[in-house]
């Protein structure tokens, strides 16, 4: 548990300054936390969802109004296919960080997967690892990743 808490906290504050400022009860010292831990080698949705992405849109993904504004993803109708999520999650938008570089295919899938059919969601999952591949930029800033050229 206290794992996924500092996850939490080294991923909002690694990809997102503005988490960082409209977190002041985070611990200053989670960025120190090693990466790779649980949560990011996990291809559970719903521990992703909860160590990566509740922290902004809240456990049962209610979403938060504050010094920012974190839509809901509770009975979102833009859940309904994957690919808007998809490319989100990737490619991150606006004060939505990217998580692209972080997470592989079948992570992705996994999450959005968990997002279609939880947090008061009841869509058909059609989320596919091909289009998880398909979202990401043709040059990622993970090289590692880079397969074809
Ligand atoms: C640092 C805070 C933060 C984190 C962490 C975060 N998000 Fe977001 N998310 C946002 C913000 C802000 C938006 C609105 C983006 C915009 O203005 O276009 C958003 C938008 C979204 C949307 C689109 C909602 C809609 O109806 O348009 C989805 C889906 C989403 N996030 C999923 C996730 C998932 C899945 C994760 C975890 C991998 C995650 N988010 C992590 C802040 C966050």
């Amino acid at each position: 548990m206290k794992t996924i808490l500092i996850t939490i906290a080294a991923a909002m504050s690694l990809s997102a300054t503005a988490a960082q400022a409209q977190s002041p009860e985070m611990s200053p010292h989670a960025a120190d936390a090693t990466f790779g831990a649980e949560g990011y080698t996990s291809t559970d949705g719903e521990v992703l969802y909860q160590t990566l992405c509740a922290g902004c849109h809240m456990p049962d993904g209610s979403g938060a109004v504050g010094a920012g504004e974190y839509p809901a993803l509770q009975g979102n109708a833009n859940l309904e296919f994957s690919a808007y999520a998809v490319t989100l999650i990737v490619n991150g938008q606006a004060a939505m960080p990217a998580f692209g570089t972080f997470l592989n295919d079948e992570q992705v899938v996994a999450l959005v997967t968990y997002l279609q059919t939880n947090l008061g969601n009841d869509f058909e999952p059609d989320a596919t690892a091909e289009a998880v591949a398909n979202a990401r930029p043709e040059t990622p800033k993970d090289t590692t990743k880079a397969e074809h050229e």
